[in-house]
């Protein structure tokens, strides 16, 4: 089937295969930006207009659009509809997920794990750098310690066990660059000991099988950039699916890993916490066969609903790899985050330091301890906590209002929550709307380890398709304004 956009105002003539229509304009939009038939710049009609025109569904357009957005051949902006990107991506752009290009421009951001950074309390910092250049002796300026200034590790140490239940001392902590960094070092510290002859000696004690040592189980749903860390290092990822008692780790048994990437707290993004039940599976798996659990605590003192869920480390220490990050309660500018480390890994998470260097700057990391010590840190736990329950309040009440077909789930904790969609709408065409009006937000597919498995897992009672909104992120001043952009968009769909 060829057809002629002159129409829509776009003269482009394009041959659709009549059986993939969707895949076909996918390829043949792709093609034509590719050999310059399509210019930069160049508009494209309008989702309604090219639906019509090719005979097929608007949501098959949006798809196909928010895809080339993602992959960086358009742009979409606030009012002026989709363009040809002024500096299309090249040929061989991976096309996993539709990810959106980090140089389009967007007016709102409300992807998941986004905190506010308008609250950073900036006095407070510029109090604690005071105290702390006052306060430390020279030698401290030299360098120091790679794990991390011992100042901060013990503050560290007391918090952690204060404010999450985790069982450290100073030793065990290690200061790194965000919980990336913690997790790159742990990565490649796991894909050393699985191969033969490394340190560590990993092979032997890996669960089962050969090859154990370099798979590693990941919740199906997550951030992609922690998954490609991973899989960076050497690793191999085995998904697991998550329902509503959270990751199925009663299924490791069965999946010959050697270490599980977790968020027990608040499962990034879907928000449900790993259940009681699940967590002693997953200490007697980590106990019985050695395996580690990295424990990703990235918004753990963020609970609003009075349930307090520790961390899971207290339950098997020795197996597990505790982290948390100064990206929510501060910000991701300082690049500050920390891992209890279990004695069995902590050289060859030092080799791999001492490998790839990396070490913290220390200048910030002795700010932090002064901050901790101050009470100022608590503070600003406390303060953001106020803040974020009352935007999660105003946020269920707008969808109850607005959007009384969607349905708002995983908002108990955290900075970001899941609003699961009024049937029928899907998440591309919400997320191509929502473009349009100059919000990037993401759909829960786009955070799915795998596309198969993120069709079966079952999310929360509903398994429909769900936008992940960042309640966190918007500035105070304009929360407001972009949970309307939101509800427009799903309206919209
Ligand atoms: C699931 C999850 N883990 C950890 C982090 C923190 O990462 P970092 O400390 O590298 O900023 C984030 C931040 O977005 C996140 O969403």
């Amino acid at each position: 089937m060829a057809t002629n956009w002159a129409d829509s105002g776009l003269d482009l003539h394009v041959a659709l295969d009549p059986h993939r229509k969707t895949g076909s304009l996918e390829d043949a939009l792709r093609e034509a930006i590719r050999d310059g038939r399509l210019a930069p710049g160049t508009r494209l009609p309008a989702t309604r207009t090219l639906a019509a025109d090719l005979g097929i569904a608007r949501n098959s357009v949006a798809e196909v659009y928010a895809r080339l957005v993602g992959e960086g051949w358009l742009d979409a902006r606030v009012g002026a509809g989709t363009w040809v990107r002024e500096r299309p991506a090249p040929a061989f752009a991976p096309v996993p997920q539709a990810r959106v290009d980090r140089s389009t421009r967007f007016d709102l951001d409300l992807r998941g794990g986004l905190p506010d950074a308008s609250a950073f309390p900036r006095s407070a910092w510029l109090a604690a750098v005071g105290r702390a250049l006052a306060e430390t002796p020279t030698d401290a300026l030299g360098y120091g310690s790679p794990d991390g200034v011992e100042r901060l590790r013990a503050a560290l140490a007391e918090y952690l066990a204060r404010t999450r239940g985790v069982q450290a001392s100073a030793d065990d902590v290690i200061v790194t660059h965000g919980f990336g960094g913690l997790l790159g070092l742990v990565a490649r510290a796991l894909a050393a000991r699985s191969t033969p002859g490394a340190s560590g000696g990993q092979a032997e004690r890996a669960p089962s099988g050969q090859g154990a040592g370099r798979r590693v189980a990941v919740e199906a749903y997550g951030h992609v950039s922690h998954r490609e860390v991973l899989e960076a290092a050497g690793l191999e990822l085995v998904p697991l699916p998550i329902d509503a008692d959270g990751a199925r780790v009663d299924l490791l048994e069965r999946l010959d890993v050697s270490a599980v990437l977790l968020t027990p707290a608040h499962q990034f993004p879907t928000g449900v916490p790993l259940s009681r039940s699940r967590r002693e599976a997953l200490a007697a798996w980590a106990m019985r066969t050695g395996g580690f659990v990295i424990e990703d605590d990235y918004d753990g003192e963020f609970r609003f609903d009075g349930r307090s869920i520790g961390a899971f480390q207290p339950l098997a220490p020795e197996r597990t790899v505790y982290s948390g990050t100064a990206s929510k309660a501060l910000s991701p500018a300082l690049g500050l985050g920390w891992g209890v480390v279990p004695a069995e890994l902590r050289d060859d998470v030092r080799a791999e330091r001492a490998r790839t260097g990396g070490a913290t700057d220390a200048l910030a990391q002795l700010a932090l301890a002064a901050l901790i010590a101050s009470g100022g840190y608590d503070r600003s736990v406390r303060e953001l906590r106020r803040r974020y329950r009352g935007r999660r309040e105003r946020f269920e009440e707008l969808v109850a209002e607005r959007l009384p077909d969607a349905r708002v789930g995983g908002i108990a904790a955290g900075i970001q929550c899941l609003l699961e969609l009024p049937p029928g709408v899907t998440e591309a065409v919400v997320v191509a709307e929502a473009s349009a009006r100059g919000l990037r937000i993401g759909g829960l597919a786009e955070y799915a380890a795998e596309a198969d498995l993120a069709a079966d897992a079952a999310i929360g009672s509903s398994g429909r398709p769900a936008l992940v909104v960042g309640i966190g992120a918007p500035p105070q001043h304009r929360f407001e304004q972009a949970m309307a952009v939101v509800v427009a968009a799903v309206d919209a769909a």
